[in-house]
């Protein structure tokens, strides 16, 4: 896995509220590559294992329900400097404290239907990219 890769994925909220192309448009005219993507959803099971790295927290069990509720994007993201530069196109995790004109400030609605996932570390980019796309070498 490269270093210029980051992930994400649309969440339940973007998708439902129609932003899946304004949110990739925005993406791509930020200069990310889309490398791989998927139109899908997640059992609990798979988004209890997604987001396993929280199960600690105390939104663990309403986020997991919550990214099973509907249908999501995913997908893998090339540019230079991918994960640092994705986190902030995204804006702050709760959208009322993310920048004006970010995503999550644009379409996000709260906290937990903040719009879209991005990874946190360049580690973490590869987990998440693995856990959809299982032959990345194709990509
Ligand atoms: P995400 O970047 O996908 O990573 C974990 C998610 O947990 C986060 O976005 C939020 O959607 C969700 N979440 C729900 N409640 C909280 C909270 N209080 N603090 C942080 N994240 C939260």
């Amino acid at each position: 896995m490269t270093t210029n890769r980051t992930f994400t994925m649309i969440k339940p909220d973007g998708v439902q509220n129609g932003h899946i192309g304004a949110i990739l448009d925005h993406i791509t005219k930020a200069g990310f590559r889309i490398v791989a993507m998927k139109y899908t959803s997640l059992t609990t099971t798979a988004a209890g294992k997604f987001y396993e790295v929280h199960k600690e927290r105390p939104f663990y069990k309403d986020l997991v329900n919550y990214m099973s509720s509907g249908p999501i994007v995913a997908a893998i993201l090339e540019k230079d400097n991918a994960v640092e530069d994705f986190r902030k196109i995204i804006g702050a995790t709760d959208p009322s404290k993310a920048d004006a004109g970010t995503i999550r400030a644009l379409y996000a609605k709260s906290i937990e239907a903040n719009a879209v996932h991005g990874s946190d570390s360049d580690e973490n980019a590869a987990i998440e990219g693995n856990f959809y796309f299982s032959q990345l070498e194709r990509y």
